[in-house]
């Protein structure tokens, strides 16, 4: 019997399938985090996994203690989560242009992780929303139980644009990128409060130079900052790190976080049966609740036309 075991201390496991950048720098912010004390790296070049394993354990003695093994799929088993970070993204290549490619991978991985009943199943592998949606498909998991990471990074960078804007703490603004994860996202300008005061308020009352066309250059650059550093450094990775392990603690630690996921949507505003990001309810068991945020008709219409793009590359894949 294993020590945890007898102490009855819970495994807090967490499988992570893919161990590039991404995967890799997962790995490290969870062990850090102190949250999980059991990883599994799985990766198609094994030898990859079986380099950054010794590499994180032997940062332990400054971390957090975490068993930490290379397994393959069976060791999804008794995952709390199976993260799938696997497959990377070419510079240049649009997040839609690598649909085809991962769909296929998707439609071999994901039976195979969900045949070992993780708990939730976290895709994080772009283009995210198709993928998530795919994942849905063939796991035959219930949708609050397998979702994608979709806005939480774009909602992210809005949220440390705006703060470095309006010179205030990123954790104190509170805004929203909704929908695709990619070229069709949507700003949610009309719910962008910061100190209890929506943005142009603050802006006029506190900003001397406010320009309302700043809003265009803040949207801009979040919609490409992933463009952007793809090509000085090959890719991001810091950043959605952190909102995994954000999003892992929401899980691990039963918060009812709000945080902007890529779920199954039906009947809202008009949209059915696509994943995309709205603000979701992240509990113990995954979704709790979708919730229905308050939009003007720009908004609307945007949000619309997201889920548009997205079912359009469905059925170009036949999904
Ligand atoms: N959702 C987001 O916000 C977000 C942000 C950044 C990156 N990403 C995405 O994360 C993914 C990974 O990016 P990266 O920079 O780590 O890429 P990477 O190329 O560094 O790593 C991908 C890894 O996946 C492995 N892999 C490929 N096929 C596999 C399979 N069938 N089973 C297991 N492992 C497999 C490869 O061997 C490689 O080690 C990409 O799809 C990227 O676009 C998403």
């Amino acid at each position: 019997m294993e020590l945890d075991q007898v102490c009855g201390i819970d495994e807090r496991k967490i499988t992570i399938v893919g161990t590039g950048q991404v995967g890799a720098t997962c790995a490290y912010t969870l062990m850090n985090s102190g949250l999980v004390n059991s990883m599994v790296l799985i990766d198609a070049n094994r030898d990859l996994a079986e380099g950054h394993a010794p590499d994180l354990r032997h940062g332990m003695s400054f971390s957090q203690p975490c068993k930490i093994k290379v397994g393959s799929f069976e060791d999804c088993r008794d995952s709390d989560i199976v993260i799938v970070a696997g497959v990377g993204q070419k510079p240049g290549e649009s997040r839609l242009d690598l649909v085809k490619k991962n769909a296929a991978i998707f439609k071999d991985i994901i039976p195979r992780i969900a045949g070992q009943n993780p708990r939730i199943i976290l895709i994080v592998t772009n283009p995210v929303d198709i993928l998530s949606y795919v994942a849905y498909k063939v796991s035959a998991y219930p949708m609050n139980r397998v979702f994608g990471s979709g806005t939480m990074l774009d909602t992210a960078r809005f949220r440390s644009l705006l703060g470095e804007y309006c010179g205030v703490d990123p954790r104190n603004v509170h805004g929203y990128i909704l929908g695709e994860h990619g070229d069709s996202e949507v700003p949610i300008w009309s719910q962008v409060m910061i100190g209890g005061v929506d943005f142009k308020t603050f802006c006029e009352t506190y900003k001397s130079d406010y320009n309302d066309l700043d809003r265009d250059t803040i949207f801009s650059k979040v919609k490409n900052a992933a463009y952007e550093i793809i090509n000085k450094k090959g890719a991001t990775y810091y950043a959605i790190a952190l909102a995994v392990t954000q999003l892992v603690h929401s899980i691990l630690r039963d918060e009812n976080s709000i945080l902007t996921v890529s779920t199954l949507l039906n009947d809202y505003y008009g949209i059915e049966d696509t994943y995309m990001s709205v603000p979701s309810v992240i509990h113990r068991n995954g979704i709790e609740r979708i919730i229905r945020i308050t939009l003007n008709d720009r908004e609307k219409n945007a949000i619309i036309h997201s889920a548009g793009v997205l079912k359009s590359v469905m059925k170009e894949i036949g999904i």
